[in-house]
């Protein structure tokens, strides 16, 4: 049995381990890891080795998650059921290190811990690696977890990436199989529930000056993608009356969206251009065809609908306006998903616990596979503090000592699901 190690030492391997993971990058210069890449491919196996490490048995699954198991410790009423555990290993373009990964990280080192104190669990063990929780690759997103809980879309195989490779031919080429999608779901009855560890990527805990919060809910979000055709035209001949220019009218959209977000102050309703594509792209054309992003978020599922349906209808009115054609397409639409009070709780007695102060709880407003895994059955987020909530940003930080935290954070939650089903809750 492997000797149990300090908080700050459980801190400071997950650094080494953070760091380790960092390196795999499909750029020299920053931190980029797609899903289904040759990087996401050697950042699970280094996943592997470490989960071997810990005592799981491992197997990467049809959509690329690496999952280790740990059988259960001894019998029991739930000793059929796994508690689910994981994060994402992907990364959005010039990350951090810590989003996602910390908590595939975190995962392994509470099964480290709970194997060096002895403990024998009355249920399973599961931890999950996923691959595309950031989405960026492909215009859909939670692909590996939505896999895992049963809910993934058969039609998204056919998505393409930007160098029109589509889902099915990528996941063939890492290794992965779309036919085996379907088989790959957990049943219902064998789940416990679903646990993540993740950094904020926001400020409250920092600035409460907390290490750790309990997740409320995930915010509604849906993704859309805007086009917008115009007409192709000499910048030095054709007067600004008599032009069909679609950047001009993709720039109205775009500042309509920002402003009917700005305007909410009931529910945290935000609306984000990230991507835009101009054609022809060139300095003395007028540009003939725009396309771009946009992501909507809010509190609850109205607010965001009735967001879209707002910008919607200031495309629509632009179009006629301007003389283009306007399309908006929607490519993810996520209701709000609800944190278990179960698992809220569990964590508040973890939390409270270690940071002797009563744990906040705090709404997300950034994505999460708990989106998916909420459809196979409760699921619980730990927020973990981050430097000025800076996220989606090489400048991300966590402190050793908080990831210390975070692991007994998890540690002590499974301990409490654990209690509760041996007296059988
Ligand atoms: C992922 O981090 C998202 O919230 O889009
Ligand atoms: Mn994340
Ligand atoms: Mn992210």
């Amino acid at each position: 049995m492997t000797s149990e190690l300090t908080t700050r030492a459980l801190g400071e391997k997950a650094q080494r381990m953070i760091d380790a993971l960092a390196a795999i990058s499909a750029s020299p210069e920053n931190l980029t890891r797609l899903y289904l890449t040759p990087e996401h491919k050697r950042a699970a196996e280094l996943v592997e080795v470490w989960m071997r490490e810990a005592g799981l048995s491992t197997r990467m699954d049809a959509a690329g998650t690496m999952r280790g198991s740990l059988p259960p410790g001894k019998a029991g009423r739930s000793g059929n059921k796994a508690l689910l555990i994981g994060s994402h290993i992907d990364t959005v373009i010039d990350a951090g290190r810590y989003d996602g990964n910390l908590g595939v990280v975190v995962g392994i080192l509470a099964v480290e811990t709970l194997k060096a104190r002895g403990v024998e669990l009355p249920f399973g063990l599961d931890i999950l690696a996923f691959g595309d929780e950031e989405g960026v690759r492909f215009p859909v997103t939670l692909t590996s977890s939505a896999v895992v809980a049963g809910v993934f879309d058969q039609k998204a195989l056919d998505v393409a990436d930007e160098q029109e490779i589509t889902l099915r031919d990528a996941l063939v080429a890492f290794g992965g199989d779309p036919k085996r999608l379907r088989d790959e779901a957990y049943q219902r009855p064998s789940v416990l529930g679903y646990l993540e560890v993740h950094i904020e990527q926001g400020p409250v805990l920092e600035r409460a000056n907390e290490p750790l919060g309990a997740v409320t809910a995930i915010a509604s979000q849906s993704r859309h993608r805007i086009r917008i055709r115009g007409e192709a035209g000499h910048a030095g001949t054709v007067p600004m009356g008599m032009r069909h220019d679609a950047l001009t009218a993709a720039a109205e959209i775009i500042l309509a969206a920002e402003e009917i977000a700005r305007k909410d102050k009931k529910n945290s309703l935000v609306a984000t251009v990230g991507h835009v594509e101009v054609m022809p792209g060139a300095s003395n054309v007028i540009p003939a065809d725009v396309r771009f992003s946009l992501d909507v978020r809010a509190a609850n599922d109205k607010a965001r609908k009735e967001a879209v349906e707002a910008i919607t209808l200031v495309a629509r009115k632009i179009d006629k306006r301007r003389h283009v054609v306007v399309g908006v397409e929607t490519m993810l639409e996520k209701s709000v998903a609800e944190c278990a009070p179960r698992l809220q709780k569990a964590i508040g007695t973890a939390v409270t616990a270690i940071q002797g102060k009563p744990a906040r709880s705090l709404m997300s407003g950034a994505g999460h596979d708990g989106q998916s895994m909420v459809h196979l059955g409760e699921f619980g987020m730990i927020f973990v503090r981050c430097r000025a909530g800076i996220s989606h940003n090489p400048n991300e930080f966590v402190t050793i000592d908080d990831m210390g935290l975070a692991v007994e954070a998890l540690v002590g939650t499974i301990l409490e699901l654990a209690k509760q089903e041996t007296a059988g809750r």
